[in-house]
């Protein structure tokens, strides 16, 4: 446990996602205190702060100036992350917004801004980013064995969107993140989009990332909500690796089917890596294995000053971009390039 203090927090959104998937956490990050919890429903938030110990308001400005948090989360409707993330960060406080952090690349930026003007900082909720299979397999394309890399395919189903670019916005925008996390900066994009059923999208991406690897996304939104897809393969020039539902890391080395004896310690003897097989209890549940835990532990240990902020506002930016950039190519049938 950390010797500091814990960070206060005050959480805005008492809704579903917040309370199913972030607000369990609480429990668990011993460097977070939840001291207040504010929502448009009054009875929202007090169920929330009454089962954590913290107190609830219903008017974002009252509870600041009422428990002067360290930090702030805001998990609730896109132009409420806008709405809250810039109140805070005018007030020079860290903040975490649940993505998408606003409704277009220009409220991202505003974000990004208003923290530049006032010295803070921010994070955008990709959990995806401290998915511990995401994060074993960042370091495992760092290594020399994986070599350079020079493919990423993704592939994702998710439940169903009336909007290609509401599926983008607020689910496809995990993939974004993800591409880039792991191939880093995307230079071009050239996507098509297709509609072939009523609320069903899809949408074919192809990405040139500034390092040279080339990469793809397919997208569909024929899933239902409790049975979605994801799989992402990256190919290097030793070895390639697939990542299952950010959940199982399989390690294909060249030359040969299993790892070499010092990777199947991390690896696993069939070089398959598992997060949550063979973990007990609490630690094998969704929270953690889906980033939920690691996004807001990081987000406390930043507000402490012992790590940097990852999953910044300036990558909330990035994706928003992306999102752009891709119906951009799908209106004119043509490549886009990113600005950054
Ligand atoms: N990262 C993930 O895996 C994931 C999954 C689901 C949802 N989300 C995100 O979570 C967010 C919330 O989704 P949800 O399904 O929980 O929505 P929800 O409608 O259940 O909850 C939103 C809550 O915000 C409150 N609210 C709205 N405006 C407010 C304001 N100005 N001040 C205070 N409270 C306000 C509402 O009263 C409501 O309780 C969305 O942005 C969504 O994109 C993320």
């Amino acid at each position: 446990m950390s010797e500091l203090r814990p960070a206060r927090i005050a959480f805005v959104g008492a809704g579903v996602h917040a309370t199913e998937s972030l607000y369990p956490n609480f429990g668990m990050i011993p460097e977070l205190e939840l001291v207040a919890v504010c929502d448009l429903d009054l009875g929202k938030a007090e169920r929330a702060a009454r089962k954590y110990g913290a107190q609830w308001f219903s008017d974002l400005g009252q509870m600041l100036d009422t428990v002067r948090p360290d930090a702030v989360c805001a998990c609730g409707p896109a132009e409420m992350h806008l709405e809250v993330g810039l109140e805070v960060l005018g007030r020079g406080l860290p903040v975490f917004v649940e993505k998408p952090p606003g409704l277009t690349a220009a409220d991202a930026m505003s974000l990004l801004q208003r923290a530049s003007a006032t010295r803070t900082w921010g994070m955008v909720g990709f959990m995806k980013r401290f998915a511990a299979a995401n994060l074993v397999t960042r370091d495992y394309i760092a290594s020399p064995e994986f070599g350079v890399l020079n493919s990423l395919s993704m592939i994702h189903g998710c439940g169903p969107y009336n909007d290609l670019r509401r599926m983008l916005l607020f689910n496809g925008i995990h993939m974004l993140d993800l591409a880039r996390f792991l191939a880093g900066e995307v230079a071009e994009v050239t996507a098509q989009a297709a509609a072939p059923a009523p609320n069903v999208f899809v949408a074919t991406i192809a990405f040139r990332f500034a390092n040279g690897a080339l990469g793809q996304l397919n997208m569909n939104s024929g899933h239902h909500w409790e049975d979605c897809f994801e799989q992402t393969y990256l190919s290097g020039s030793g070895a390639a690796v697939l990542v299952d539902a950010s959940q199982a890391v399989e390690v294909m080395a060249s030359g040969r089917r299993f790892a070499d004896p010092p990777d199947q310690r991390l690896y696993g003897w069939s070089g398959r890596y598992y997060v949550s097989g063979n973990m007990a209890g609490w630690w094998a549940g969704g929270h953690y294995t889906r980033g939920y835990w690691g996004e807001l532990s990081h987000f406390a240990r930043a507000v402490q000053g012992v790590i940097e902020p990852e999953a910044t506002l300036e990558d909330g930016l990035r994706a928003m971009e992306l999102v752009e950039a891709i119906l951009e190519s799908v209106a004119t049938n043509r490549p886009v390039v990113l600005p950054g």
